[in-house]
C-alpha cells in the first residue's frame, strides 16, 4: 500500500471528498487507516488526551511523540500533525525549527499551524524548504486567551472579509489546504469557492472540500465537551464500560483468570 501524499490531497478538490479525523495514538490510528483520507495529530489531545483546559501546553515533544505512534500504525494516510501553541508563532525559522524536529522524530507527512495573513510568510518559508502547510482559520483554539474562550467567527461581515483574506493569503502563500474551523457556513462557502486548495471543515459547512473532527468526539469518548459542530456516530464508551465491568466482574467472582490462563500449569492427563 503507497501512503497518500500532500499533492494527492491537493489534487481531490473538485474531485473527491477529504475524509479526516484525528489520531494521537496506534489503537486509533490503525483502525482509521482504513477508511480516512488524511489523520491529524491534533493539539486537540492536550483536552481530549490529557485533560486540560485548552490546547495551550502540549509541548512540541510531546506532539511528536504522539505524530511517532500514528505513523507507526499507518500505511495509507497522509499523516499530517498540529505545531502546538508557542512553537511557530515566534518566526519563521522558529516554525521551520520546530516542523523540522516534529517531521523527522515522526516521520509525518506536513503540519498544520493556526493563523491567517499574518502567518502566511511563515507558510510560504515552511513550504518553499520542504515542509507542506496545512493552514487553519476561523476558530483558532491557540487564542483561546484573546479570544476569551472557544467562540463561531465570521458571524459579522466584518470579521468575514477578514478570515476571507486570511484564507485568500494562506492559499497565496502554498498552503496545501486549509482547515476551516467553527465559522459562518457561508463565509466557509466562500472561501471553498475562491481558493485553489482543498478546504478542511469542522463547524464550516457542507461544500467544504472535506471535513474533519476530533474521532473521540463522535465515539462518544470525550466525555461532557462535547462542541455543537460534532455528532455521535457510534457509542464506543458503552462497549468499554460493558467490557471493563464484565472484567472487574470475574476478578471478583474469582472465575479470572482461570489456569488456562497461567503458565507451567501441569496438563490434566488424558
Ligand atoms: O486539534 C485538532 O484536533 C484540530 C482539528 C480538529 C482541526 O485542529
Ligand atoms: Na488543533
Amino acid at each position: 500500500i503507497k501512503r497518500i501524499t500532500v499533492p494527492q490531497i491537493k489534487s481531490m478538490k473538485g474531485q473527491d471528498k477529504i475524509v479526516c479525523l484525528t489520531s494521537y495514538t496506534a489503537p486509533f490510528a490503525r483502525i482509521l487507516d482504513e477508511f480516512v483520507d488524511l489523520i491529524l495529530i491534533g493539539d486537540s489531545t492536550a483536552m481530549v488526551g490529557y485533560n486540560m483546559e485548552n490546547t495551550l501546553a502540549i509541548t512540541v515533544e510531546q506532539m511528536a511523540a504522539h505524530a511517532q505512534a500514528v505513523v507507526r500504525s499507518t500505511q495509507r494516510a497522509c499523516v499530517v500533525v498540529d505545531m502546538p501553541f508557542g512553537s511557530y508563532q515566534e518566526s519563521p525559522e522558529q516554525a521551520f525549527r520546530h516542523a523540522a524536529y516534529i517531521l523527522q522524530k515522526s516521520n509525518a507527512s506536513a503540519v498544520k499551524m493556526e493563523g491567517g495573513a499574518f502567518l502566511a510568510e511563515t507558510t510560504r518559508f515552511l513550504t518553499e524548504r520542504g515542509i507542506p502547510v496545512m493552514a487553519h482559520v476561523g476558530l483558532m483554539p491557540q487564542y483561546f486567551n484573546t479570544m476569551g474562550g472557544f467562540k463561531a467567527q465570521g458571524l459579522s461581515e466584518e470579521m468575514a472579509e477578514r478570515i476571507y483574506q486570511d484564507a485568500l493569503a494562506q492559499a497565496q502563500a502554498g498552503a496545501f489546504s486549509i482547515v476551516i474551523e467553527g465559522s459562518a457556513e457561508a463565509l466557509a462557502r466562500r472561501i471553498t469557492a475562491n481558493v485553489a486548495i482543498p478546504t478542511i471543515g469542522i463547524g464550516a459547512s457542507p461544500q467544504c472540500d472535506g471535513q474533519i473532527l476530533v474521532t473521540e468526539d463522535i465515539l462518544n469518548l470525550s466525555g461532557p465537551r462535547i462542541p455543537k459542530f460534532a455528532k455521535q456516530f457510534a457509542d464506543v464508551q458503552a462497549t468499554i464500560r460493558d467490557g471493563v465491568k464484565a472484567y472487574a466482574d470475574e476478578v471478583r467472582a474469582n472465575t479470572f483468570p482461570t489456569l488456562d490462563n497461567c503458565f507451567g500449569v501441569p496438563k490434566k492427563n488424558a
